[in-house]
C-alpha cells in the first residue's frame, strides 16, 4: 500500500485525477470502477477540465459506479446515476451506454446484482478502482459486520452510514435504508485501487485501513492484502498516521 499525503484537498484531487489519467493515455479503452460521495467531487472536476483540453479522451472508456441507493431512480436528484451524470459523464466525450450503475429499482435485486458482477467479468475486469471510505470503515457500501460479501449485493444501511448521508437529503428520514453495492470480492478484482480521503473526521479510519489489523468490521482493512493500492489522503485525514511503522508513505507537498 503506497500513501501519499498531500497538502490539502485540492492537491489530493488533482494527484487523483492525474492518476486516472494517466491510465487512460495508457489504455484508452480501460474498465474504470468509480465512487460518488463528496470525496470525488474535486478528482471529478479536475478530470473534466483535463477532457476540455483535450488531455484525455473518454470515448472508449467503460466505467461502473460500486454503488446506488435501493428505491431511487436514475433521475433522482440524489441517487448516484444523477451523481455521476452531472458531476463528470455529461461534462466529458464518455459514451453514457458504457457508464453502468446498479439499479436501484431493479424488481428482481438478485438478476441485477448477478447481471452486474458479470457485466464486469465480460469487459475484462476493472483496470482501476477509485474508493472514497466511510468513517465507520465501508468501502462502497460493505458495511462493518462479521463477514465479508464477495459479489454485488443488496445491503442494509447502518445507522451511521445514514447519518453521514443525511447532509445531502432533506431530512435523514428521506435517507433510502438500503443500497446495492459492489462486494469485496469484486473490489478486490480491481487491477488497481485508489483511495482518496480528507479532512479530519476521516484520520481515525485512514490510521486504522493503513496500520490497524485486517477485520470485517472495518472493511476497508482487506485493501491492506491487495497488492496495488494507493491511498491519497490530505493532512488532516493523514493526521493519526503513524509515519514510524508506516512503510511506503510519499508525502507530496
Ligand atoms: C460512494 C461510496 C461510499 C463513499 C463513502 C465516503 O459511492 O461508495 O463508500 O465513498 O461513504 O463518502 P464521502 O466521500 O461523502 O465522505
Amino acid at each position: 500500500m503506497k500513501v501519499i499525503i498531500t497538502k490539502n484537498y485540492d492537491e489530493m484531487s488533482k494527484v487523483a485525477a492525474w492518476e486516472v489519467a494517466k491510465l487512460i493515455k495508457e489504455k484508452p479503452d480501460c474498465i474504470l470502477g468509480l465512487a460518488t460521495g463528496s470525496t470525488p467531487e474535486g478528482m471529478y472536476s479536475n478530470l473534466v477540465l483535463m477532457n476540455r483540453v483535450g488531455q484525455i479522451d473518454f470515448s472508449k472508456v467503460t466505467s461502473f459506479n460500486l454503488d446506488e441507493y435501493r428505491g431511487l431512480k436514475g433521475d433522482h436528484p440524489q441517487s448516484y446515476r444523477y451523481f455521476m451524470d452531472n458531476k463528470l459523464f455529461n461534462h466529458v466525450n464518455i459514451n453514457k451506454n458504457n457508464t453502468f450503475v446498479p439499479s436501484g429499482v431493479a424488481e428482481d435485486i438478485q438478476k441485477e446484482c448477478i447481471e452486474y458482477d458479470e457485466r464486469i467479468r465480460n469487459a475484462g475486469g476493472i483496470d482501476l478502482q477509485v474508493l472514497g471510505i466511510g468513517g465507520n470503515g465501508h468501502i462502497g457500501f460493505n458495511e462493518p459486520d462479521s463477514f465479508l460479501h464477495m459479489g454485488t449485493h443488496l445491503t442494509p444501511l447502518t445507522k451511521e452510514t445514514i447519518e453521514a448521508n443525511a447532509r445531502f437529503f432533506e431530512n435523514e428520514d428521506e435517507v433510502p435504508k438500503e443500497a446495492i453495492t459492489m462486494g469485496l470480492g469484486s473490489i478486490m478484482k480491481a487491477r488497481k485501487i485508489l483511495l482518496l480521503a480528507n479532512g479530519k473526521k476521516k484520520a481515525s479510519i485512514i490510521s486504522k485501513l493503513v496500520d490497524g489489523k485486517i477485520d470485517t468490521e472495518i472493511p476497508a482493512s482487506i485493501l491492506q492484502v491487495h497488492n496495488n493500492v494507493i491511498v491519497v489522503v490530505d493532512e488532516d485525514a493523514a493526521a493519526e498516521l503513524n509515519l514510524n511503522i508506516t512503510t511506503n508513505v510519499e508525502i507530496v507537498k
